[in-house]
């Protein structure tokens, strides 16, 4: 029987390492979906037209999305994502993409478009999508559908760290990062087309208090289960 896990979850859940590490676990692929969405920003942003939802939904038809898995010298198969036959992997997390994704991301038409390309990539094989909509939209009937979340202080606190670790001595605010995040979240939980909700049929995991590896742990333990009743 193939297999589909949805995992949702807001801003700093840190649903793409733990999809990582579940997805590797059970040998199957982890789709990012948020990087499809990067990949729309980066040419909205090229072009100059973000914020112009007519001109960004008339384009998004002729900039076929696309991802292949590229493996790294560690062995290890990372996701690469195309735009226009282009890979734009790298541009993918400069801050002003994340802006630009957030708001294409509320375009009804570009929703559409991604939504398609997901479920097809999904069809294909046996695959852990994560994004903000995967349960609800992309697969309502994913094999198993985990909403994956933590406290926004707690979100906030992982995120600062990661922050320091990268710019070392540089002064970050804990109250910046946290209204930071908090920003982040609002597009997507407050847009018309397909918010991020959790599924009603969603497994609620709430890493507050979890290690990385307890999260892991609990995510696969809950994917055996639902495997054994389906
Ligand atoms: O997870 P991320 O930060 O890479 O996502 C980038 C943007 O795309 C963010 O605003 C959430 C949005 N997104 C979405 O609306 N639906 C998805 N399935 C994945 C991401």
């Amino acid at each position: 029987m193939s297999l589909s896990i949805a995992m949702d979850g807001p801003v700093g859940a840190g649903k793409s390492s733990i999809a990582d590490a579940v997805a590797k676990r059970l040998g199957i692929l982890h789709l990012d979906t948020g990087a499809m969405y990067r990949a729309v920003g980066v040419m909205a942003l090229r072009e100059k037209i973000a914020e112009d939802e007519q001109e960004v939904s008339r384009k998004v038809q002729d900039w076929k999305v696309d991802v292949r898995y590229v493996t790294g010298d560690d062995g290890e198969g990372r996701q690469h994502t195309f735009i226009c036959g282009e890979d734009v992997t790298a541009y993918l997390r400069e801050e002003a993409t994340g802006k630009a994704a957030s708001k294409v991301a509320t375009y009804p038409a570009v929703r559409r478009a991604m939504v398609e390309t997901q479920q097809r990539l999904a069809a294909e094989q046996d695959m852990l999508l994560d994004g903000r909509d995967i349960g609800t939209r992309v697969l309502p009937s994913a094999t198993v559908k985990i909403y994956l979340t933590a406290s926004d202080e707690v979100r906030a606190r992982r995120r600062l760290l990661q922050l320091q670790e990268q710019n070392p001595g540089e002064n970050v605010c804990f109250e910046t990062v946290l209204e930071d995040l908090r920003k982040r979240d609002e597009p997507d939980m407050n847009r018309e087309t397909d918010p991020l909700r959790q599924a009603e049929d969603a497994i609620l995991v709430d890493s507050s208090f979890l290690t990385f590896d307890e999260t892991v742990e609990t995510i696969l333990r809950h994917v055996s289960e639902k495997r054994a009743q389906a």
